[in-house]
């Protein structure tokens, strides 16, 4: 990796202040939605709340390296959502006169605002199939929008369609390892042709390895009812476009969800690529560090779900024992508890006594 390129982060990273929390404290944190690490610095803390690590801002220096070592000038983004990476984007592109354009039919208000900073950056409040045609051919693509099969195979087409057989530009993908990689996803699923979709769970939550949707797990708006077989997922539609085009390679970066890059091999650049990526090419350390992580961000979720469930159930309890405290009948029946116990009978479990009932209440 250059070394200019591989400082970029990397510096800033180590300067990050480290917080030991308590559990108590860290619970509380969490509660809030307010856990003191964000995993890339330069991610804004808001646009990741649940710290999922979910922007493709996490693999940044991988991705800075490749635009880096393949000459890039003009890079679109293609889902931009609240700008991190367009700004990673076009801080790199400053001092190289890089222009970046961001497509997105709904624009988080920091992406707006850094539009209107930054006069290096184009905006397109459109979705990709829109804009793509008007745009002319651009030296990379970083895809990140609908992580769908239709959706992806179709800007391939249009990007491949635009830049003319012998000169596909470089190009990047986000998600092409779990949950996306093998399993479809939709923003809008009226957007995709009926052929094309995948049978969806709405409100669908995803957990590594089970490929149904489940009650916990990730959760996801639109996902598809099942992972795997054909035209389903990103890294399927990715692998179907460089199979059907000669002289493609693909490069898979399994960490925060999948990296893919896709390069012509006799592209000038294609050796230093080459050199750059392979040692990270599905590398089974950084692919069982993400499983693992995948896991447990997952299993949070599933365990947050089971709290919610204990809490109502908690709340139902408490109404009913509430109600009980006060009526009559449970001040009959605490007599005749008392007296059972006072005639010797069932003397090994205590009286059920208001006492007992508050007590109960005051501990939950
Ligand atoms: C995962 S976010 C992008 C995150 C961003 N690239 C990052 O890494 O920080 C996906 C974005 O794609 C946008 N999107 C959804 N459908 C799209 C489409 N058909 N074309 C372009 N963008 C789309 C959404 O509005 C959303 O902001």
């Amino acid at each position: 990796m250059p070394e200019a390129v591989a400082g970029l982060h990397c510096a800033a990273s180590v300067q990050r202040p480290q917080l030991n929390l308590s559990p108590d404290d860290l619970v509380r944190a969490y509660r809030a939605g307010e856990l003191p690490w964000t995993l890339h610095p330069a991610c804004d803390f808001e646009s990741d709340p649940g710290q999922w690590g979910a922007s493709l801002i996490n693999d940044a220096e991988i991705t800075l390296a490749a635009l880096e070592v393949a000459g890039v000038r003009s890079v679109v983004e293609i889902g931009a959502y609240a700008g991190d990476v367009t700004r990673v984007l076009l801080d790199w592109g400053r001092e190289r006169g890089a222009k970046v354009v961001a497509i997105d039919p709904s624009p988080q208000p920091e992406l707006v605002r850094l539009a209107a900073e930054r006069p290096e950056l184009t905006l397109i409040e459109a979705t990709s199939h829109d804009a793509l045609p008007d745009l002319g051919p651009k030296d990379a693509y970083v895809i990140d929008g609908d992580h769908n099969y239709y959706t992806v195979s179709r800007e391939l087409e249009l990007i491949a369609d635009m830049a003319g057989p012998d000169a596909l530009p470089l190009l990047l993908f986000h998600d092409v390892s779990w949950p996306h990689g093998r399993r479809d996803d939709y923003f809008s699923p009226q957007l995709v042709p009926d052929d094309y979709r995948q049978p969806t769970t709405e409100g669908g939550g995803l957990f590594p390895g089970v490929p149904k949707t489940t009650s916990g797990g990730l959760p996801y708006k639109w996902p598809a009812a099942t992972e795997g077989g054909p035209r389903n997922g990103v890294l399927t539609a990715v692998e179907d476009f460089v199979s059907s085009h000669d002289g493609l390679r693909l490069a898979v970066i399994p960490a925060f969800f999948g990296l893919g890059v896709v390069w012509r091999t006799d592209a000038p650049y294609a050796d230093e690529l080459a050199r750059l990526l392979d040692p990270l090419d599905r590398h089974p350390l950084v692919a069982r560090l993400e499983a693992n992580r995948v896991y447990h961000l997952a299993s949070v979720h599933v365990q947050l779900m089971e709290v919610a469930a204990a809490r109502e159930r908690i709340a139902r309890q408490e109404a009913v024992l509430t109600r009980l405290l006060g009526s009559s009948a449970f001040f009959l029946a605490e007599r005749l508890s008392r007296l059972r116990h006072r005639l010797g009978i069932g003397r090994e479990s205590p009286i059920v006594s208001r006492e007992l009932l508050r007590e109960t209440l005051n501990h939950n």
